[in-house]
């Protein structure tokens, strides 16, 4: 096993060097020393990234909702109507293109109308989540007030810039209390009752939702469905919806694992009705969280997590194996989606991942769910991102959970305390992708080799993404090795580099997190690159984070 000292690297190693190589063709980069190949195909492209690959979920759940974004009109923290300032601006700031909401597990018992009304006349109801809630959390976790509901999150949405995605109730509603979901959202003003009462709240204008899942994990907490009785569900549910001029892209609840029998089983029942019946979907709901740490020891749900903050070597890269998944999975649920979907009209919507670590890292005592993002989180996020932007074609949203407070946090705020977590640091540095030409890129490098309790494992060792908008090329690469730095030639065939800049988030520590104390321990740093020609040679740091924006001549 790799031992502490051996992660806390030198700051040459953690630098990132650039060595540029002005006239070397890339085929005789290997003889200056360089350990690692990355080739970006100009001429391949995958197809354009969805902006909404880089989408976000907050759930009522815990600290996400109150306290997270809702800190209340009359707060000392500072708000805009209710929200948390300092949130809108780091949303603005990261482009956040849509937002799941109320759940989750939470959205299968959630009344919609519990949150539509004058505030102070709003029923307090037991939050699905109460009975995991401590003696420590506050009252408005375990019993939800209210004072959150449909109108603030559309209103939330709009000062971020992002559209709304809600998750309607599947298992306790009727399908009657979703299109009126639906009504009283889109109807337009002085139409129908319910835009009456959405008007009385001061929203005369109708909100416009596009997205709307039916269901939530409708195998377990969403109704314990069969595939074949929740496809029945889904065509009951979106058979006559009102759509008011306005698109709805409807998202059916999917699989949380590899789980090849629910996507097939959902669409078989889906398509009993004839193929058209498809056109009826825009997503198929793909959630994944990487949780057991235990290196095959068990499948036990409690038991087979790790610790947030206190981990080793072997933990990393076994979160990163853990991550790794997640390829698999798209190509697998992607497959399968094409055995009855011939044309891929049905795209993938990974509306829930991350990490899930163990209680004991809350920043907030008694904040239910709520872990410390470390650099390790940051290297995971980016490798998800990653893997998402090379499959344009397949994924049309993900959203990662969760937003704040709450596992793979972007952000841990409490009271006037307030902080951007190194996956924050990820989305930012990401939103470059946002609707580029994801391009096929190649990546070789020496593979990562590790003690697995006597066994040898290894890891890829480079791997990440490309995308192009007009003449700027942004590549974003992970180096999961936590001590070893990877001197890679980066070529791009086909054309010659005018200029460039390097950000990076890497620090000396793997267990490296920011905090309230702490709110810049891990932060990107950009610097320029001074390039030329059509390669530039770089030593991407340990256990790091890179992006290369390059602006083609
Ligand atoms: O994100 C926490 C929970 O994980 C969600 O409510 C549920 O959908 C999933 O099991």
């Amino acid at each position: 096993m790799i031992g502490r000292r051996e992660f806390i690297r030198s700051s040459v190693l953690s630098a990132g060097c650039l060595l540029l190589r002005r006239t070397l063709p890339f085929a005789a980069a290997d003889a200056a020393g360089a350990d690692s190949r990355i080739e970006v195909l100009l001429e391949e492209p995958l197809g354009t990234i969805s902006s909404n690959i880089y989408g976000h979920f907050a759930e009522n759940l815990g600290g996400v909702i109150y306290d997270g974004i809702w800190v209340g009109e009359n707060s000392k923290v500072p708000n805009l109507n209710g929200i948390r300032k300092e949130l809108v601006e780091e949303m603005r700031r990261i482009k956040a293109p849509v937002v799941r909401y109320p759940g989750g597990c939470f959205a299968d018992s959630y009344d919609w109308r519990d949150g539509t009304g004058p505030v102070d006349e709003r029923p307090r109801r037991t939050n699905f989540w109460a009975d995991g809630e401590s003696v420590a959390s506050p009252a408005s976790h375990k019993y939800d007030p209210n004072q959150f509901g449909t109108n603030e999150f559309v209103h939330f949405c709009k000062l971020i810039g992002s559209q709304p995605y809600l998750a309607a109730n599947v298992r306790s509603l009727p399908a009657e209390e979703f299109y009126r979901w639906v009504e009283y959202c889109n109807s337009p003003a002085g139409s129908t009752t319910l835009a009456d009462t959405r008007a009385a709240s001061g929203y005369s204008e109708p909100f416009g939702v596009r997205f709307w899942g039916v269901g939530n994990e409708s195998w377990g907490c969403g109704g314990n469905f069969t595939a074949q009785e929740y496809a029945v569900e889904f065509r009951r549910y979106t058979t006559w919806v009102p759509r008011y001029g306005q698109e709805l892209s409807f998202i059916a609840s999917g699989p949380n694992d590899d789980s090849w029998d629910w996507t097939r089983g959902f669409l078989e029942e889906i398509v009993r009705k004839g193929p058209r019946e498809l056109r009826s979907i825009y997503g198929l709901a793909l959630h994944y969280y990487a949780w057991n740490l235990s290196r095959d020891r068990t499948k036990n749900w409690i038991e087979g997590k790790g610790d947030a903050l206190k981990f080793e070597a072997l933990d990393w890269y076994e979160l990163m194996r853990q991550g790794d998944v997640m390829e698999s999975l798209i190509n697998g649920h992607w497959q399968v989606m094409g055995e009855i979907d011939k044309e891929h009209s049905v795209k993938l919507v990974v509306d829930e991942w991350g990490p899930w670590y163990r209680p004991g890292s809350e920043a907030t005592p008694g904040d239910q769910l709520e872990q410390t993002p470390t650099l390790r989180d940051a290297v995971f996020s980016a490798m998800t991102l990653d893997i998402f932007n090379r499959h344009p074609e397949k994924i049309a949203m993900a959203n990662c959970a969760q937003l704040i407070n709450c596992l793979n946090s972007l952000y841990l705020a409490h009271g006037d305390k307030f902080c951007v977590t190194p996956v924050g640091h990820v989305f930012g540095m990401y939103a470059a992708h946002q609707g580029g030409q994801a391009l096929r890129t190649i990546f070789s490098s020496p593979r990562v080799s590790y003690d697995r309790d006597g066994k040898s494992a290894s890891f890829w060792g480079l791997k990440g993404s490309a995308s192009l908008h007009n003449k700027d090329l942004v590549l974003t690469v992970v180096n999961p090795h936590v001590s070893e730095a990877r001197a890679a030639e980066v070529g791009i065939r086909g054309a010659s580099l005018n200029s460039g800049t390097v950000t990076t988030l890497n620090h000396a520590d793997i267990r490296a997190h920011n905090s309230f104390e702490q709110r810049n321990l891990v932060s990107p740093q950009t610097k320029a690159l001074d390039v030329k020609g059509s390669t530039l040679s770089y030593s991407f740091p340990p256990a790091s984070v890179t992006k290369l924006t390059l602006t083609l001549g």
